[in-house]
């Protein structure tokens, strides 16, 4: 039996991807801060489900996390829980801000580490980082999670290059979607500018291509054209562009 860790598993695509992973016969850790939710999910999935009410904000929880799992084999460690803060930089809340900095990159940066020696040293092991297709660009209104996810995607695409230099069968990527019907607009304040795809389509494709041994992870053709149309335009107007289209997800 393979056991995996995701955090969080109490909405959008965390939820989604612990309860398929629950379908294929996965044992789970399940994280995030809504106890009631995790209590309500572990009773459905069964005896084996254990989980952890934790904010990820917290300075030692990432620790606390990772100490919780000592005993019980990971074998894949979803890094998935994250937000967003919508708003001109000047404006926005400094303290969420540095939350979010905690939940979507210290909190990353810290479990990816922890795990990772221990996956090196079984030479066995999956890490997914759930990104997005924000950390390919700059985005002016949505600027502190844009930059955070660029993080992720450069510290995921690292990592990546130095396991397969080592021939290791460790394998780590990152899924980049871009706008997933979740909870996550709520939580920024903002409304959806293009399509959203469903969470179970993103969990799948996430976990699906992980199993594959995938790197960067965009799960729609429109959004991988996107990404790769943004390589060839200069910054300056990639940027412009993101503000237009991060303008019109503005709640009037
Ligand atoms: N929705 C999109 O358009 C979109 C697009 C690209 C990437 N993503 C990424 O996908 C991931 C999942 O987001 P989602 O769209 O599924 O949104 P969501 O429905 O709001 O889910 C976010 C999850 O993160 C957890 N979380 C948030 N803050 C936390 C904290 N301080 N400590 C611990 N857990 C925390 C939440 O759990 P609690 O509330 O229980 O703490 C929740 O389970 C995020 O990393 C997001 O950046 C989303």
């Amino acid at each position: 039996m393979k056991r995996a860790l995701i955090t969080g598993a109490t909405s959008g695509i965390g939820m989604q991807m612990a309860l398929y992973l629950h379908r294929n016969g996965w044992e789970l850790v399940l994280s995030g801060r809504n106890e009631k939710v995790l209590r309500r999910m572990a009773d459905k999935f069964g005896r084996n489900t254990k989980y952890i009410a934790l904010d990820l904000a917290d300075r030692d929880a990432p620790e606390k996390l990772y100490q919780f799992c000592q005993g019980m084999q990971i074998d894949f460690l979803i890094n998935n829980a994250g937000f967003g803060v919508f708003g001109e930089f000047t404006e926005t809340s400094l303290e969420t801000e540095l939350e979010l900095l905690d939940v979507n990159v210290r909190a990353v940066h810290i479990l990816t580490k922890l795990f990772l020696r221990d996956f090196v040293k079984r030479d066995r092991g999956i890490i997914l980082n759930v990104a997005s297709s924000a950390g390919f660009l700059s985005g002016p209104l949505l600027s502190s999670y844009y930059a955070s996810k660029n993080y992720v995607v450069r510290l995921t695409t690292a990592i990546r290059e130095e396991l397969r230099r080592k021939g290791s069968n460790v394998q780590i990527g990152a899924l980049c979607p871009g706008p997933v019907d979740t909870n996550f607009n709520n939580r920024a304040g903002v409304t959806f500018s293009a399509k959203p795809i469903t969470p179970r389509y993103a969990a799948i494709y996430g976990i699906e291509g992980s199993f594959e041994g995938k790197g960067l992870m965009i799960p729609t053709l429109g959004m991988k054209l996107a990404v790769i149309a943004s390589k060839f335009v200069p910054e300056e107007i990639a940027v412009r562009f993101v503000y237009e289209l991060q303008k019109r997800k503005e709640i009037s």
